[in-house]
């Protein structure tokens, strides 16, 4: 992986995360090296061995042990499908996991994320959802919700809108932060 078009995607375990292998193909074909950082959770939700074989590296939903050597940097995250949980983890400072561990790291590394939920309006209405998501753009990390964005789906009704979850426009997002 050559330094300057590392992309990590985070996977947390919502509908949409069967189908990352699409925003792996997108970012591939834009000259992105892939590394998938799944939470723990989203591990039953993925075809792991899959996207190996698509990113060529493995799978990584721990911390390596401290005499492993350490995986290529990030340049910069996208965090899609991003569950209810993982956006409030984030917004708190959570870093019980590698994937909220990497999250809460990178802003103070100057590694930019760009963050696509996906979740419903039931998750979408609550305070603490809505307090996370001003608490991240606040912090200059763009949430990709509303109106042109990710619209949060009826609950339910994940499975209906799948082929129209917005890969592409994380990927777009995150086109603007990658290094020169
Ligand atoms: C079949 C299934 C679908 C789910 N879909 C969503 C979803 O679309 N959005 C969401 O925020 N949580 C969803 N959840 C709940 C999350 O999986 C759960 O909150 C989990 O703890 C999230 O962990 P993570 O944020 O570490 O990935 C779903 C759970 C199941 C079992």
């Amino acid at each position: 992986m050559e330094p300057g078009n590392v992309l990590y995607i985070v996977v947390c375990a919502a509908g949409a995360a069967g189908d990352v292998g699409r925003l792996v193909t997108l970012a591939q074909d834009d000259g992105w090296a892939v590394q998938i950082v799944a939470t723990p959770p989203a591990l039953d939700f993925i075809d792991v061995p899959a996207l190996e074989r698509q990113t060529g590296r493995p799978v990584r939903s721990q911390y390596r042990k401290p005499y492993e050597p350490r995986p290529p940097r990030a340049d910069v995250i996208i965090v899609a499908p991003a569950t209810y949980n993982t956006i409030n983890k984030f917004a708190q400072g959570i870093a019980d996991t590698y994937a909220l561990g990497l999250l809460a790291e990178a802003p103070g590394l100057g590694i930019p994320v760009v963050v696509l939920p996906f979740v419903n309006t039931a998750f979408a209405s609550r305070d603490p959802f809505r307090r996370s998501v001003e608490t991240l753009r606040a912090e200059g990390i763009p949430v990709l919700l509303g109106p042109g964005r990710f619209e949060p789906h009826p609950p339910g009704a994940g499975g209906e809108i799948l082929e129209a979850y917005p890969w592409a426009l994380a990927l777009r997002e995150i086109e603007q932060h990658r290094p020169r």
